[in-house]
């Protein structure tokens, strides 16, 4: 197993700058979280805050960093290491006038990319339930939605003594990339014309990505002949006809390998194949189809052999823009 390195004293976010949290920026953390409780409702960090607690976190280990935009200090991002099992407990807080420009994101992504290059393997964070703009950080850091650990008592609620749940999400090192991104401009967005999307492309088995939802992609394809048999072990896959017929076998190994059923899919039906399910879409007139698929999902899933020419092996295409 290879084993973690040090932090870097200083990252790159972006716009903003992290700097190894350090005495130099004792009097801005206390002014930025002495003036009230709401970072508190919702992280470690303690309330009220000052020099004591200022002094408690530069005793913990060198994994936190103080997030700077021309020199003000907006908020902090750290990890609590755990070295021995190459995992990371990662979490922040912005100043409320620092929110919502995507920030949180970007010094999240910075840290990300410094504990993977340091050896980490897993981060994990555990958000309180209710917050779901600090969910979204993370998933657009790259962070998948793991599970609920129940009924949790924790110091971190200590503004309250109420059992709240908390969910807990996590990165991997082996994970798709993930595209750390400001916050999309929801005034501007465009609407997918699903119609127009498919018009734009022509090859078969191919899938088209046309939309993202939390970690899923929405993709649409176009086949006719047959697919191949093969599974996905860590999702399920959802298909939708849109035009067309679709055929999906399916069957299921582990209770009887000579169960085997054909799906048919009509125009506005949809069939979710579980994950591990072995499964060989075909259509022989033809179809247009949707699917959600959870991002870095392969077109053949752990399928290893030879894939004939007219199958595309892929992680969903971008759509290209249309030339007129
Ligand atoms: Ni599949």
């Amino acid at each position: 197993m290879r084993s973690a390195a040090d932090l870097p004293r200083a990252l790159n976010a972006g716009p903003y700058e992290l700097q190894m949290r350090s005495e130099a920026h004792r009097r801005a953390a206390i002014d930025a979280l002495s003036l009230n409780d709401d970072v508190a409702r919702w992280t470690h960090v303690p309330f009220p805050y000052g020099d004591a607690e200022f002094d408690a976190w530069l005793r913990i280990g060198d994994s936190h960093y103080v997030i700077l935009e021309d020199g003000r200090l907006l908020g902090s991002v750290g990890a609590a290491l755990s070295p021995e099992s190459l995992s990371a407990e990662v979490g922040y807080w912005l100043t409320e006038d620092a929110r919502g420009k995507g920030a949180a994101t970007l010094a999240l992504g910075a840290l990300c990319d410094a504990l993977f290059g340091a050896g980490y393997e897993r981060l994990s964070a555990d958000v309180l339930a209710g917050n779901p703009k600090s969910e979204r950080v993370l998933e657009r850091a790259g962070f998948r939605f793991e599970g609920v650990i129940r009924s949790v008592y924790s110091p971190r609620c200590g503004l309250s003594d109420e059992r709240k749940d908390q969910r807990r999400f996590s990165r991997l090192v082996t994970d798709a990339p993930a595209k750390p991104q400001a916050r999309k401009d929801v005034v501007a967005a465009p609407v997918v014309n699903i119609r127009a999307a498919l018009a734009s492309f022509s090859e078969l088995w191919s899938p088209r990505v046309v939309g993202e939802v939390n970690d899923y992609e929405v993709r649409v394809a176009k086949v006719a002949g047959e697919h191949l048999w093969h599974s996905h072990t860590e999702t399920d896959e959802f298909f939708m006809v849109l035009s067309g017929r679709l055929s999906i076998s399916v069957r299921d190994g582990a209770l009887d390998a000579k169960r085997e059923r054909d799906v048919v899919l009509e125009e506005g039906e949809f069939f979710v194949v579980p994950r591990g399910i072995e499964h060989r879409p075909h259509s022989k007139d033809g179809a247009a189809i949707l699917m959600f698929e959870r991002r870095g999902t392969s077109s053949v899933g752990d399928y290893a052999g030879e894939v004939p020419e007219h199958i595309d092996v892929t992680r969903g295409h971008s759509l290209k823009k249309r030339s007129t």
